[in-house]
């Protein structure tokens, strides 16, 4: 099967990659952003973060048929001040998942095959889906499911989950659809798919994954050399918004020196948006691969 990642030529455009130059992928996956980076490399060298172990020896056998310029790191990329502890010249986001980890039933995070409730990216972690799902109060749940969700029906579908698990267990994905179905009813069901919403909401309780990209974000650009770039893509709305929230505060100058004739250079903005409006998949990418439908991507270039 063809491996699509998402607005490659964008990205790889836009990263302004130098052949001696260091790079991260912060979400390394199947290696698509990463292998082109190599390409475009002489001595330089890239750095990869995936926190999916399973993601990584497919993707490190790719990348060493291109060059050995690389080294991975098997942690969330909220960590990553902790490995890389010299200035880049460039970092890739490509946040959620990848198609294989949404195809494998077994991990649990597609709601349209059957499988146990797990969702963990990293598989060293404890916290599972089924935890969230079977241990969290109605209120968490609540609040979770229309934090993440955004899903009008979030109560009905808590409360409904709380009288099932009284009787027994929750334990797989379909059974966890049903549920979501006979709370919200058939009609809206079928019109809305709350499940997509709840699946979502879980999934991003389970692998803390807006907290990560809030802490990351700042630290990225405090890694980036003068001239550096991040670009980020996103799926959800949720995420978008804080990525564009974070790169409007970093490239402003701060409140109090607004309207100043000298900024102390300390307070001067870190960053220059390159993009004001996210750029979105050519028409083209979004009849060859469905995947890229909500993507958005974002760039700044560090000042
Ligand atoms: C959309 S895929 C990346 C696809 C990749 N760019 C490609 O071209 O093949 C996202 C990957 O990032 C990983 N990931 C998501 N959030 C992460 C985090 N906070 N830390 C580390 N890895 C993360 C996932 O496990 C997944 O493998």
């Amino acid at each position: 099967m063809k491996h699509y990642s998402v607005m490659l030529k964008e990205v790889i455009d836009n990263l302004n990659i130098k052949e001696d130059g260091v790079y991260v992928d912060a979400t390394l996956g199947y290696a698509g952003h990463s292998q082109e980076i190599l390409k475009r490399m002489k001595r330089g060298f890239l750095f990869a973060f995936d926190a999916d172990e399973l993601a990584m020896e497919h993707s490190a056998k790719a990348l060493s048929e291109i060059s050995s310029n690389f080294k991975i790191f098997h942690a969330n990329f909220r960590e990553m001040p902790k490995y890389i502890t010299k200035k880049v010249d460039g970092i890739i986001f490509d946040l959620g998942f990848s198609s294989p980890q949404i195809d494998e039933a077994n991990r649990g995070f597609s709601f349209m095959k059957d499988g146990p409730l797990d969702m963990r990216m990293n598989l060293e972690q404890k916290l599972t889906a089924s935890d969230v799902v079977n241990n969290y109060s109605l209120n968490e749940l609540v609040k979770i499911f229309f934090e993440y969700g955004e899903e009008k029906n979030s109560r009905l579908i808590a409360k409904k989950i709380v009288n099932v698990r009284q009787q027994k267990n929750i334990t797989s994905t379909l059974e966890l659809v049903k549920i979501i179905e006979s709370a919200v009813g058939a009609k809206y069901f079928n019109l809305h798919h709350p499940e997509r919403k709840i699946f979502q909401a879980i999934r991003i309780e389970v692998n803390q994954e807006l907290e990560s990209l809030k802490e990351v974000l700042p630290q990225a650009i405090d890694l980036l050399n003068k001239g550096g770039r991040i670009c980020v893509i996103t799926f959800h709305s949720l995420e978008d918004r804080i990525v564009k929230q974070i790169f409007k505060k970093y490239s402003e100058v701060d409140e109090i020196f607004k309207g100043m004739p000298q900024i102390p250079q300390d307070y001067q903005p870190k960053i220059k948006l390159i993009n004001k409006k996210p750029l979105l998949p050519t028409s083209q990418e979004l009849q060859e691969n469905s995947r890229s439908k909500s993507a958005k991507l974002r760039i700044i270039e560090r000042v």
